[in-house]
């Protein structure tokens, strides 16, 4: 099959680049030239287990690059929400564009409804089969993943049937439906972690407060009982966990109240863990800009929210090291140029845990794990819990 992707971002590029593994022709169709090329050439910067080298190998077998009509048009481009609201214009302006022949896939996470406005809009059948990839596993996840399927009406189901036919080769597993159930489930699926996440977290927290620690707390409820769920404690960021659930609340026009309140509880973690120890002059350095450990993805990192609390005091000395990402560039892209108190590590990372007053383990990623020793009776702040077993939130060196 000739299938376009629209968008060569982050869930793009591995699913094209997957589609032209399993032998199909794959169209990229992309904004950022200089994106564009790191697909086909298989450099991109960003760490996806395979994915370079699976370009590599296909991009010159199976990319094409002239306007014929393509069987299938996938749309993964970014769907931002601002102040709460889904920007669609995008989205639009591409399905407006797009050759009658050709089925349209809106793969990007959207608000539920939006397929059937598209549709109604460009009298046209959209069919939804949102991303649920879990970065740095991109390529083994399609392999695995059930895929949900949602088509507009009417007769959603036979539309379900057609994709599920055209793709019956690639994907494991299909969970058909409409377009706006699949668009339901998606969110949902995130709001859920979110939640979860939030629910883990505070719990922990709570759990320090009458004097008991987590760590054992969370052993005892999960330990050979099936019905003991727990998150682990941790900071939460990332592009999708924070504009899923605000995606539901605008088209249902209802602040959902579990949902908010995770989103409240996540935002403010760093914040509230701070401002329960003393700040004013000392010097500290966090540890991790990414989100996630393991990723080199920045994108709503609580990391960033942190070093913008540090900075507000003003007489802080605020160090930044990340080992997966260039730290500097990030900052200054992020702050929109050089902020005053705060600095990058890249030299010896020991030597500067050994001079700080407060660390804060903002990303477990595994290079900090176990291995760094502090000052005496330095503040280390690591609800996650990597950087000592055993500890609380925030622990005394
Ligand atoms: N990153 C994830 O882990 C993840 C997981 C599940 C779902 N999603 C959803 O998938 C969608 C894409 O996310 P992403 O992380 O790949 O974003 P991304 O920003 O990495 O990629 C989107 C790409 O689309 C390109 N683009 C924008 N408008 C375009 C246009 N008109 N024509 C061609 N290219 C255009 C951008 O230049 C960008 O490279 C979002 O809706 C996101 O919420 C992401």
């Amino acid at each position: 099959m000739r299938i376009r992707i629209i968008g060569a971002g982050r869930v793009g590029a591995p699913l094209g680049a997957w589609f032209m593994s399993k032998g199909h022709h794959v169209k990229f169709v992309e904004t950022n030239t200089a994106l564009l090329e790191q697909v086909l050439t298989g450099t991109l910067p960003w760490e996806e287990p395979y994915l370079n080298e699976t370009l590599q190998d296909e991009v010159e077998e199976f990319h094409i690059t002239d306007d014929e009509p393509c069987d299938w048009t996938f749309i993964s481009v970014g769907t931002p929400v601002i102040d709460g609201k889904p920007l669609l214009r995008n989205v639009e302006n591409i399905v407006r564009e797009l050759e009658p022949e050709t089925n349209v896939v809106l793969r990007s996470t959207v608000a539920p409804g939006t397929c059937d406005t598209l549709a109604k809009k460009f009298n046209r059948v959209i069919w939804h089969a949102p991303e649920r990839l879990l970065l740095g596993r991109g390529l083994d996840e399609l392999d695995e993943l059930p895929q949900i399927i949602g088509a507009t009406e009417p007769a959603s189901l036979i539309n379900t049937n057609e994709f599920m036919r055209a793709f019956g080769r690639c994907f494991p597993k299909f969970v058909p439906g409409t377009a706006v159930e699949a668009e339901c489930a998606k969110v949902a699926n995130n709001i859920m972690r979110y939640i979860e996440f939030a629910a883990g977290t505070e719990l922990s927290e709570l759990f320090e407060v009458v004097g008991a620690n987590n760590r054992v707390v969370r052993g005892m409820m999960t330990n050979g009982y099936k019905r003991g769920r727990i998150s682990f404690p941790s900071f939460v960021g990332s592009y999708c966990l924070d504009k899923d659930w605000q995606m539901l609340s605008h088209v249902t026009k209802t602040t959902p109240k579990l949902a908010s309140a995770a989103a409240d509880y996540n935002l403010n973690l760093p914040k509230r863990l701070l401002n329960s120890i003393p700040l004013n002059g000392q010097r500290v350095v966090v540890l991790g800009l990414t989100y996630k450990p393991g990723l080199d993805d920045c994108r709503e990192s609580p990391s960033l929210t942190i070093i913008s609390e540090l900075l507000k005091y003003g007489n802080v000395d605020i160090r930044v090291h990340d080992p997966l990402v260039d730290v500097e560039a990030h900052l200054m892209e992020y702050f929109g140029g050089p902020m005053e108190g705060l600095s990058t590590i890249t030299g010896d990372l020991q030597a500067e845990v050994r001079k700080a007053d407060v660390v804060v383990l903002a990303t477990a990623h595994d290079d900090y794990c176990h291995t760094l020793e502090f000052k005496d009776e330095a503040t280390i702040i690591d609800p996650s819990g990597n950087l000592a077993s055993n500890s609380n939130f925030i622990w005394e060196a």
